[in-house]
């Protein structure tokens, strides 16, 4: 097992080996990923380090103590609220993180839905595109999910909401745009229901809380997405995100402090003094709370707006780049900066695999599922790599066409195998294992290749690797087998996979 140095090393070294860490890191200052960074230049990443630094050891904990972090968190809530058409009634705090944003949500809906409606039993209603974030909310705290489809449009299924209302719903749920294909969903219709059935509506707009009310400043025509919207009780916002903040800031806000106070946590007689919360931290930190404040007085309304711009510019290069490629489409028509692409014939051209070359290639591209599909976050940082990016997507599609095999190798495999085969129940426990061994202390980096092996037995694996080649070939036959389809024989099939992995898994446990 690996132990901590006997004695301390020279700083220099430790500096230097910090670095050489990196080496394996996605090349983000070169503007090759396309989620998780924001990245201006060294410039403003050493203005925004300075910034952190200043107060990296200050504690938001106790909001008397740092006065200095308490006028932070003030200005960055009152900046969020005006930019989110919100009155001098909102009320909220900074987060640090759009996950820790969300998941207060839920708590907070799940107690005003005891006290204010007494309900026991709570419920809330979410797309299927919601933001990951919200099923984990949902989990923590007790509170079961709807998840409702979306409709033609890729926004959430509105009838499908009205359906799933019942007495027990505490919150609604709409983003602004949802992660995986950047639609905005129809917030004006989810805010109506909301008021009709005196239910709160939040608007996930994590990602888009900094970039769609400066896209609306730039000129571009958007749908009402914000506290305008009659109903809205709530609304995220990540300053670490759009807003070019160092990692660690987001920001939840409520229409007023009747809402807010059921996010707070209040112990009056703990030994250790009276303690009051108004998020899931205990420590805070100063550094995000300062680095936050200072990037939005460097870039200024006006240079936000400017950033904006240049978004969306290189949003529309790269949809007409993808358009371009005849395999390929846009998945829906995305407003803002995330797009979604797809295979026109998964057959053809496995996106997966597309995804694989793009990788060696060295950009970091995210996959997605339901359906099989790639991501793009863009940036103003990305204008001077778009036409490598597409020349690259070009020519992956090219060396992919024809292949459908490719869909069983790399990383390809692990997403075709999550995507299609229809035991679920398998996955996750794969998923699982695979992720919690990394966490094991003898463990390292995880290998999102490894999870292709499914069952760890070549038979039960071969069996499941022709369920999804069929799926790629006819989409929906291997949940279609599942959900019994009549096929004697491939019911036998799948049968035998289940048999079979249920068999193993038993072993397993058994074994433990
Ligand atoms: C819509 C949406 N909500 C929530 C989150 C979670 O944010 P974070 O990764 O900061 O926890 C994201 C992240 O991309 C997002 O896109």
């Amino acid at each position: 097992m690996k132990t901590i140095p006997e004695y301390g090393r020279p700083y220099e070294d430790i500096l230097k080996e910090l670095d050489a860490f990196s080496a394996d890191d996605p090349a983000y200052k070169d503007n090759k990923t396309w989620s998780l960074v924001y990245y201006k230049d060294e410039d403003y990443t050493h203005f925004l380090a300075e910034s952190y630094e200043k107060y990296m050891s200050a504690n938001g904990l106790n909001p008397t103590a740092f006065k200095s972090l308490k006028r932070f968190e003030n200005d960055i809530v009152a900046f969020t609220a005006e930019l989110l058409h919100g009155d001098e009634n909102c009320a909220g705090c900074v987060t640090s993180c759009g996950t820790e944003s969300c998941m207060l949500a839920v708590k907070t809906y799940r107690d005003w839905g005891k006290a204010v409606k007494g309900i026991r039993h709570p419920e809330m209603i979410v797309a299927e595109t919601a933001h990951v974030a919200w099923f984990k909310g949902a989990e923590y705290f007790g509170v079961k999910v709807h998840t409702v489809p979306v409709d033609k449009d890729w926004k959430i299924d509105i009838r499908a909401v009205k359906r799933k209302i019942n007495r027990n719903t505490v919150l609604l749920l709409g983003s602004a745009p949802e992660y995986p294909h950047g639609i905005i969903d129809d917030i004006t219709a989810l805010g109506q229901l909301g008021r009709k059935h005196n239910i709160p509506v939040h608007v996930d707009a994590c990602v888009g809380g900094y970039l769609l009310p400066f896209m609306e400043q730039a000129g571009a025509s958007l749908p009402p997405f914000d506290f305008r919207v009659d109903g809205v009780t709530s609304i995220s916002a990540d300053i670490h995100k759009y807003g070019f903040a160092a990692k660690g800031c987001s920001c939840i806000l409520y229409k007023n402090l009747d809402l807010f106070k059921y996010q707070c946590f209040v112990h009056p007689d703990w030994p250790g003094g009276l303690f009051a919360s108004p998020a899931f931290l205990g420590t805070r930190p100063g550094g995000a709370y300062a680095a936050a404040w200072a990037a939005m007085q460097a870039n200024g309304r006006q240079g936000y707006i400017e950033m904006a711009k240049q978004t969306m510019a290189n949003a529309e290069r790269m949809k007409e780049g993808i358009r371009a490629v005849k395999e390929l489409e846009i998945i829906g028509e995305p407003q803002c900066s995330l797009i979604a692409y797809r295979s026109k014939d998964p057959y053809q051209v496995n996106i997966f695999a597309v995804g694989d070359i793009m990788q060696e290639k060295g950009w970091h591209i995210d996959r997605l599922l339901h359906p099989d599909g790639l991501h793009a976050m863009i940036t103003c940082s990305h204008t001077d790599v778009i036409d490598a990016y597409l020349q690259d997507l070009q020519e992956a599609v090219y060396a992919v066409r024809g292949k459908p095999c490719l869909a069983m190798q790399g990383e390809a495999a692990t997403y075709s195998t999550v995507g299609h085969i229809p035991l679920k129940g398998i996955v996750r426990n794969t998923v699982l294992n695979t992720f919690a061994q990394s966490y094991e202390v003898s463990k390292g980096l995880i290998d999102i290749a490894d999870s292709a092996t499914l069952t760890g037995n070549a038979k039960a694996d071969k069996l499941i690797q022709k369920l999804i080649m069929r799926d790629i070939k006819r989409p929906g036959f291997a949940k279609n087998l599942v959900s019994g389809v009549k096929t004697a024989g491939c019911v036998g099939l799948s049968l035998t996979a289940t048999g079979v992995a249920t068999a193993i898994l038993r072993k397993k446990r058994n074994k433990r």
